[in-house]
């Protein structure tokens, strides 16, 4: 029916974020980023790309996962509206809306996502196909801004991909809190998580043979030269990913190839690595249904449900 972009990050205020998160990564020790920078319009398509990939069971197994199961989630919630995290092209998202259209409960979508690119594509394509639906594209931090979406009933909270598992552990509390703290009594969280599994199919994952998972990874310091007059040689880095099991993740990094030193413009800013030296970018954590459940019930969360695919490689949780 129609679609409006909100934004609740302007331009101004997330290129200095950028700038913050840079200073702040860049001058520690060890040093790191973090991965919601890979996502500018480039970095979006990437990861369409990515999911389509051979190794990247992950988006195939949610996919099996909500084909069996929207109408069941639906049915049980009867939602006004569906609202998700981190919604990138919201194509899975294409399976509990068409159930809510059969259900006939509700006719609203919210997607929130830090990438306008994705919110203006995604947002789009859907009201073109979905002509019954509306569709708001919030642009802003899914860590922040959840209570500053606009309400309309009855909620379904979506958060997909296993996106959950990119943020720190240690913010996972903090999150799942502000996710309790924003649901009503009749309202549901549906989450996706990948499984803890054997260490080669992780690994393949994440470091694909055709390179895709690499240059996603690079992204992250072109948008840093492009935004912030920077000068880093994106080709002296490579990608690394390696099983972490303390942290129950796999770990995402780019190494200096050689001795690099290099300028980032807008911040006067003089950054050194030593060859071989990491800038780590992304955690990826896996879970089990233990330590999910664990983690949820700590802020107040139960699993009401909870399905697998077929070959045991992802879960989802609706969580009430
Ligand atoms: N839900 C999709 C996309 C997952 S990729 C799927 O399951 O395939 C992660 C998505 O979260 C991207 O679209 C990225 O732009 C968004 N994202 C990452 N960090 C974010 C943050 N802090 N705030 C808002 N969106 C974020
Ligand atoms: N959300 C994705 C995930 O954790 C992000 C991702 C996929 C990723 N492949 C990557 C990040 C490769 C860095 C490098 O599965």
């Amino acid at each position: 029916m129609s679609f409006e972009l909100i934004r609740l990050t302007d331009p101004v205020d997330h290129r200095a974020e950028l700038a913050d998160d840079v200073r702040r990564g860049l001058g520690s020790h060890p040093k790191w980023l973090p991965s919601k920078w890979f996502y500018d319009d480039r970095g979006s398509a990437l990861f369409v790309q990515i999911t389509e990939l051979p190794e990247y069971y992950l988006t195939r197994a949610e996919t099996e996962i909500l084909e069996a199961r929207a109408d069941e989630i639906v049915g049980t919630v009867t939602p006004d509206e569906i609202v998700e995290l981190g919604s990138g092209s919201s194509t899975k998202t294409r399976i509990l809306l068409e159930a809510m259209r059969r259900a006939g409960t509700g006719r609203r979508y919210a997607a929130l996502d830090v990438s306008e690119g994705a919110l203006k594509d995604a947002g789009s394509t859907l009201v073109d196909d979905y002509p019954w639906l509306d569709v708001e594209g919030v642009l802003g931090d899914l860590l922040r801004d959840l209570p500053r979406v606009p309400r309309h009933g009855r909620r379904l909270v979506i958060f997909l991909g296993s996106t959950v598992g990119n943020l720190a552990p240690q913010e996972r509390p903090a999150f799942f809190r502000s996710i309790r703290r924003g649901l009503r009594a009749d309202d549901a969280f549906l989450l996706g998580v990948d499984l803890v599994k054997d260490e080669a199919e992780m690994v393949a994952a994440y470091d694909d043979a055709a390179g895709v998972s690499a240059e996603f990874n690079r992204n992250v310091l072109v948008v840093i030269n492009r935004t912030l007059d920077g000068d880093l040689p994106i080709d002296a880095f490579e990608h690394v990913t390696r099983w972490v099991p303390d942290a129950s993740a796999m770990a995402q990094s780019l190494r200096a190839t050689r001795r690099i030193t290099a300028t980032i413009g807008a911040l006067d800013l003089e950054v050194s690595l030593a060859e071989g030296e990491e800038i780590h970018t992304e955690w990826s954590c896996k879970f089990t249904e233990e330590r999910l459940a664990a983690e949820l019930a700590d802020a107040g969360l139960a699993i009401a449900r909870w399905w697998t695919d077929a070959g045991n490689r992802f879960g989802l949780a609706l969580i009430r």
